[in-house]
């Protein structure tokens, strides 16, 4: 059994800096992708209030296809360069969407989400994945959140 868990009203330096911790020892040792895809969304989904969706989506063949997350059913397959996910995957840059409606090609896939961070992973110099958080809440994630899961997926790239 895995028992990680956020302590409460953590200053957000801390909160990231324990999902870390968290997220090296879950992948830790562990060489299959998907399960680990799927551990780390899961825990970033305890770990992190205000959220409607986490997840992955994955580079195939310069497509960006769905993996692992915890939320709705969402879209399986996003072209490069669309929507929210795809600037992110083209660009290889974070992307932080204070209102996804004023996102030009936002892809709805709940309507409840209002803002949204999606963060490349690199592994030697390609983007092979997307980490995905959807919130309910508008204006959810600064940039103290993106440097949080950019250190993530930094620290899972070579795990996925
Ligand atoms: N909103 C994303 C699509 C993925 S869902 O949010 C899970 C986008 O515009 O890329």
């Amino acid at each position: 059994m895995y028992d990680f868990a956020p302590k409460g009203d953590q200053p957000k330096t801390e909160l990231y800096a324990d999902l870390a911790a968290a997220a090296k020892a879950l992948v830790d040792g562990e060489r299959d992708g998907i399960a680990n895809m799927a551990n780390l969304a899961a825990l970033i989904w305890q770990f992190l209030p205000n959220l409607n969706w986490a997840g992955f989506y994955r580079n195939v063949e310069d497509e960006l296809v769905l993996g692992p997350f915890v939320g709705k059913p969402a879209c399986i397959r996003i072209p490069l360069g669309r929507g929210v996910c795809g600037t992110a995957a083209a660009s290889g840059e974070t992307q932080v969407v204070p209102d996804v409606h004023a996102f030009p090609g936002h892809i709805a896939c709940d309507a409840d989400s209002r803002s949204e961070l999606v963060v490349p992973v690199l592994r030697e110099g390609k983007v092979v994945a997307v980490i995905d958080l959807d919130s309910p809440v508008a204006d959810r994630f600064d940039a103290e959140d993106a440097t949080g899961i950019e250190a993530i997926a930094a620290l899972v790239a070579g795990s996925i």
